[in-house]
């Protein structure tokens, strides 16, 4: 049965309907106009040199770690606390996670950070989870300090800004996902890598078309692969891209809501709130915490029962899944991931949210933690 108030819910529109169906009649399918228009557009808004798109988040930067020709050894700082194909990417390549910390904004924890610089460290992976930047600042000083590379996870951020400069656009390179939860989504997989190194780019592009060059159809100067960008979704991305801010400005004020309506309420604690002009939070998600394991399980099942759909991002924190613990013997210890996880719940969140139901919503907790 669908949920009376789901999790997340994408926007559509009779424009995007109409620019879909134009654009099946053009004939043009694959790496076309659409693709290039759609890139161009993108790496404007965000204030970046070059996007390249891909199918996928983890597609674009499998190709961008190939592009660094990352070597077996080298090792990557990330937060434990993200979606897994975070890590995906530079584990194919032979590079090794090195999960931190969070510190209370979700995002990697800097000090954290810092004493796992060993001298294998090549870069540094931060993820602004749930919409919120991480700290750019300490990112990068870390980063200069020890001669790293940042790639910034945008999966999860699209329109949300670091200190006025957009989330994507602060570090030399950055890589966003449209999968149809996110803020800008493509109605099906695809994602996008940015980068201000030109030379990655031809790399890149050449390796997602089987090797060649543009023009170069049947010769082919490497074994490449096909990740590939197609015209249907990219026309759907300029039309989405054209609303993201205002979306964005829908996702805020639903945050806004239920910190209202929440305000005071024993047992439960709000995402972190933006200061000042550090943070513009684009609320991906709508991370709460629950006092206890037990407490975050039985609201999640009362809140389903009454058709109001919640997720836990993430259950599991990635230093924890099989996969890693059966491939690496040196498991840290995280204690703030680890106790997060099992206390957060995510309630629902998306730009056409209405006040009365997150007022609905709210009342459902009040009446459960009562
Ligand atoms: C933080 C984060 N990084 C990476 C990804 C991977 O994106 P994709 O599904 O486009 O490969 C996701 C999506 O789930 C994500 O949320």
């Amino acid at each position: 049965m669908a949920s009376k108030i789901p999790l997340s819910r994408v926007y559509q529109s009779e424009t995007i309907d109409r620019r879909i169906l134009e654009v099946v009649k053009t004939g043009n399918y694959i790496l076309g106009p659409e693709c290039k228009a759609f890139a161009d557009e993108l790496a404007k808004y965000m204030g970046v040199k070059h996007m390249v798109l891909s199918n996928s988040w983890t597609a674009a930067v499998h190709l961008l770690h190939l592009a660094q020709n990352l070597k077996a050894g080298d090792e990557i700082l990330v937060p434990s606390l993200t979606a897994f194909p975070s890590i995906e990417p530079m584990i194919h390549v032979g590079a090794k996670p090195i999960f931190c910390d969070i510190d209370d904004t979700y995002t990697i924890d800097p000090e954290d950070a810092k004493k796992k610089i060993t001298n294998r460290t090549v870069g540094i992976l931060p993820v602004h989870l749930y919409g919120r930047p991480a700290n750019m600042d300490a990112m990068m000083k870390l980063a200069a300090d020890h001669g790293l590379w940042i790639i910034e996870d945008c999966a999860q951020c699209h329109g949300a800004k670091w200190k006025g400069k957009k989330a994507g656009g602060i570090a030399r390179m950055a890589a966003f996902s449209f999968y149809p939860s996110k803020n800008l989504t493509v109605y099906g997989d695809g994602g996008a890598v940015a980068t201000d190194d030109p030379k990655a780019v031809e790399t890149i592009q050449m390796l997602q078309n089987h090797g060649r060059r543009e023009g170069g159809k049947y010769f082919h100067e490497e074994v490449g692969y096909n990740l590939r960008f197609n015209e249907i979704q990219a026309a759907v991305g300029r039309e989405q891209l054209k609303m993201l801010d205002e979306l964005n400005v829908g996702r805020r004020r639903a945050a806004d809501w239920y910190r209202r309506e929440l305000a005071g309420v024993k047992g439960i604690t709000m995402p972190p709130e933006d200061k000042g002009d550090e943070t513009y939070s684009v609320y991906h998600m709508f991370v709460t915490r629950l006092d206890s394991h037990e407490k975050r399980e039985g609201l999640a099942k009362c809140l389903k029962e009454q058709g109001i759909q919640t997720g836990v991002h993430y259950p599991v924190p990635n230093h924890q899944q099989p996969a890693i613990t059966k491939r690496y013997n040196d498991i840290p210890r995280l204690p703030k991931t680890e106790d997060y996880c099992k206390r957060i719940l995510s309630l629902p969140m998306f730009a056409a949210l209405t006040e009365q139901e997150v007022v609905t919503v709210s009342n459902a907790i009040k009446q459960y933690l009562k």
